[in-house]
């Protein structure tokens, strides 16, 4: 039985570091396209949190992590609780609180909504994602709203 010739090893040495290298930069850059492709939450099955009830005072608005998504929840009024997603239905942007106007601005094309999420102008072409809220004493339920 022949030895390999050192040119020979060099090069399965070569092909091997190589292919481990094709492997690492495959999970490198294949491991967030799986997390974008995932559906939001897992299967938490609406995956309802609770958040303090008086974390927004009327007017104001308070952003949250809903399902790993940008959030936010309003207080139009006293008692009345609004929670919307904050990701522009356009491009995907985080809309921003206007309170002296009482909407959501887009900062990237100007989008505007109203409170309970309609586009009031720019380019968005559907509402905000809107989620429902109950009040359970002094905490409040953010959840999907259920399709029926
Ligand atoms: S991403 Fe919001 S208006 Fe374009």
């Amino acid at each position: 039985m022949e030895e390999p010739l050192p040119t020979q090893q060099r090069r399965r040495f070569l092909q091997m570091i190589l292919g481990a290298l094709g492997v690492a930069l495959a999970a490198l850059f294949g491991w967030p396209i799986f997390r974008f492709l995932l559906p939001p939450g897992g299967d938490d099955g609406g995956g309802a949190i609770s958040l303090p009830r008086d974390i927004v005072a009327v007017g104001k608005a308070h952003f949250f992590d809903f399902q790993g998504r940008p959030a936010v929840l309003i207080a139009p009024a006293a008692g009345e609780y609004l929670a919307l997603s904050a990701v522009c239905t356009h491009l995907g942007c985080i809309v921003k609180w206007v309170a002296d106007q009482d909407e959501f601005l887009c900062p990237c094309h100007g989008g505007r909504f109203a409170p309970d999420g309609r586009v009031l102008g720019g380019p968005p072409p559907k509402a905000l994602e809107s989620y429902a809220v109950t009040v359970d004493g002094d905490q409040l339920l953010v959840s999907q709203k259920r399709v029926v």
